[in-house]
């Protein structure tokens, strides 16, 4: 928003309100949503914080296959509670992200319309049992190296949103791992299906970090105003870092046959991610991007009785509270 004061400047000169946000950036100090915020740092975090809780949203699709079909009560009541934690952070970060100005209703009307992103891993398919192992393992490991830095994000909503969501994430990688273990020390076949997922979510898993360094203009803005504090490849080295040892104890291969690590460079050589795909599936022609939109938008229909009803609720609480306080004042 621009004030009055801003008005008034000549171009070049900082206001007050821009010293202060600098100030409180520069100190590792939070913004808060009271404060001033540029326009352009305001719009990039509606951008990340909603595309964010998309992703979080959509990605109750491809487990929310198997609930039904989880191969024990245990296994059930696990990832019935995993789905959940899901769609709680949703929720808690499309909270956040209504604090810059942006309503619910607008951001879903941005989803199912499809001119929101979400993040691409969730346009593929979770045909075997073994998936919702690799996806613990891989794409909740891959989210927590990505999240776990933006605990300390410079805006006060979203990083203290990322500390709750983060506990959260190793209970999923957790479940995920041990579903994989089990998995590993079950029958040949068992064994066959659990390296089948690892090699169908390995290169998808390390797409979610972006694009090469040299390949992601916006990166050095959202460093500059510390709402990212690692780079897309330096985040893709902890993970690899990461996952190498699990994936020994698991006995799986992850499979690139040039993952290496280099002495000398202290970090892992891999091989070429295919960003083709990756940017094939964003623009929405992966597998299943045109099912995961229509299962939200139905979902989104289905839901509205119960979105009228809350609200309808929520005026007549407000209405009988302020007839209690007119009937109190008068008494
Ligand atoms: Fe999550
Ligand atoms: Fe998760």
């Amino acid at each position: 928003m621009t004030s009055p004061a801003d008005l008034s400047l000549v171009d070049g000169e900082t206001s007050d309100e821009e010293r202060l946000f600098d100030e409180l950036i520069a100190n590792e100090q939070r913004i808060e949503p009271r404060d001033w915020m540029p326009e352009a740092y305001r719009k990039t975090l509606i951008r990340q914080i909603s595309q964010h809780a998309h992703s979080e949203i959509i990605g109750m699709q491809p487990e929310g296959n198997w609930i039904t079909r989880a191969p024990s009560l245990k296994r059930k009541a696990i990832l019935m509670a995993k789905v959940q934690d899901e769609a709680g952070h949703g929720l808690y970060l499309y909270s956040a992200a209504q604090t810059l100005g942006i309503t619910r209703d607008e951001m879903m009307e941005q989803l199912i319309s499809g001119k929101a992103k979400y993040s691409s891993i969730f346009n593929y398919p979770t045909p075997t049992w073994a998936d919702m192992g690799a996806i613990g393992w891989l794409v909740d490991g891959a989210a927590i190296c990505n999240q776990v830095p933006l605990c300390r994000a410079s805006y006060g909503p979203y990083g203290r949103a990322m500390v709750r969501i983060c506990k959260e994430e190793s209970f999923h990688q957790r479940q995920g791992f041990e579903i994989l273990l089990s998995l590993m020390r079950g029958t040949d076949e068992q064994r066959q299906m659990a390296q089948d997922a690892v090699d169908r979510w390995y290169w998808p898993s390390l797409a979610m970090f972006g694009p090469p360094d040299d390949q992601s203009p916006n990166s050095a803005q959202s460093m500059a105003w510390k709402i990212k504090r690692f780079s897309n490849d330096e985040l893709r080295q902890r993970f690899v870092g990461m996952l190498v040892p699990q994936a020994e104890i698991l006995g799986v291969t992850l499979p690139d046959p040039d993952l290496r690590f280099d002495e000398e460079t202290g970090r892992y050589e891999m091989g070429e991610i295919d960003w083709d795909e990756f940017f094939q599936v964003l623009r929405g022609n992966g597998p299943c991007n045109a099912e995961r939109l229509e299962r939200r938008r139905t979902a989104h229909e289905e839901g509205a009785w119960v979105r009228e009803a809350a609200a309808e609720y929520a005026r007549k609480q407000h209405s009988r509270l302020s007839r209690e306080r007119v009937e109190g004042a008068v008494a």
